[in-house]
């Protein structure tokens, strides 16, 4: 009984162990909702978009938990839907220490045929401790302008990135606790990438199918 309630106590801080996208301008995050694909209960797209250069460019998040498998994908488009987020930025691996994670160059594929001013949304994806996905979007309009470097990137003291581990959640938060093959978990290639972009629909279907393996 004591122990029990004592569980109970604990469950929403675990579950609720939230993280935030910083730059690009996320769409914002509600903890009660971060679980819900694709965008943590933010359906809306941002009426203001962070300009991101076509070839890639810096983001940073505020870990919430000192370990979680997280992986960033990217769909094009005005108002993608879950199952749009099949382009790989980062393949899920395993973030560790707590504070700023910044990447200040996350590559784009380079053949998906991206124009200056399309629009597209950044989905960075943590795995909660129920085994599911916390997730968090970020809205962009791609610009072919020389990149500006927005702010400061620099990891927190004692952030790093290891393999991803069995717990780490899918884009659309079908198959949540899917396990990682080893094999899957390594940092997507300049092959890997091209065959995302060489065939959107079924390197994504592949790569979904991939989380559930
Ligand atoms: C991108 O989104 C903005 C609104 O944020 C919109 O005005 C613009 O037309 C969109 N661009 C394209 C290519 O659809
Ligand atoms: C932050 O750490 C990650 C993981 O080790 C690394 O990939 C990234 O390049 C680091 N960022 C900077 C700005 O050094």
């Amino acid at each position: 009984m004591h122990a029990t309630a004592l569980l109970l106590t604990l469950l929403p801080a675990l579950a609720t162990a939230h993280f935030s996208v910083t730059y690009p301008t996320d769409r914002g995050s509600n903890s009660q909702t971060q679980a819900d694909s694709p965008c943590g209960g933010k359906n809306t797209p941002s009426s203001t978009r962070t300009k991101w250069p076509i070839a890639g460019g810096q983001l940073s998040f505020e870990a919430g938990h000192d370990e979680a498998n997280t992986a960033v994908y990217l769909a094009l488009g005005n108002n993608p839907v879950k199952d749009d987020f099949k382009i790989i930025l980062k393949d899920k691996f395993l973030q560790i220490g707590l504070g700023t994670f910044c990447w200040n160059e996350l590559t784009v594929p380079g053949d998906l045929g991206i124009k200056n001013g399309d629009n597209a949304t950044i989905q960075v994806v943590q795995a909660g401790h129920s085994g599911g996905g916390l997730y968090n979007c970020a809205d962009i309009t791609f610009t072919d302008a020389p990149m500006r470097i927005a702010q400061a990137c620099v990891n927190g003291t004692g952030v790093s990135a290891q393999e991803a581990t069995t717990s780490a959640p899918s884009a659309s938060g079908s198959g949540s606790a899917a396990p990682a093959a080893t094999t899957s978990a390594k940092p997507s290639s300049a092959a890997e990438s091209v065959r995302v972009a060489g065939g959107a629909l079924l390197a994504g279907a592949v790569g979904v199918a991939a989380w559930l393996l």
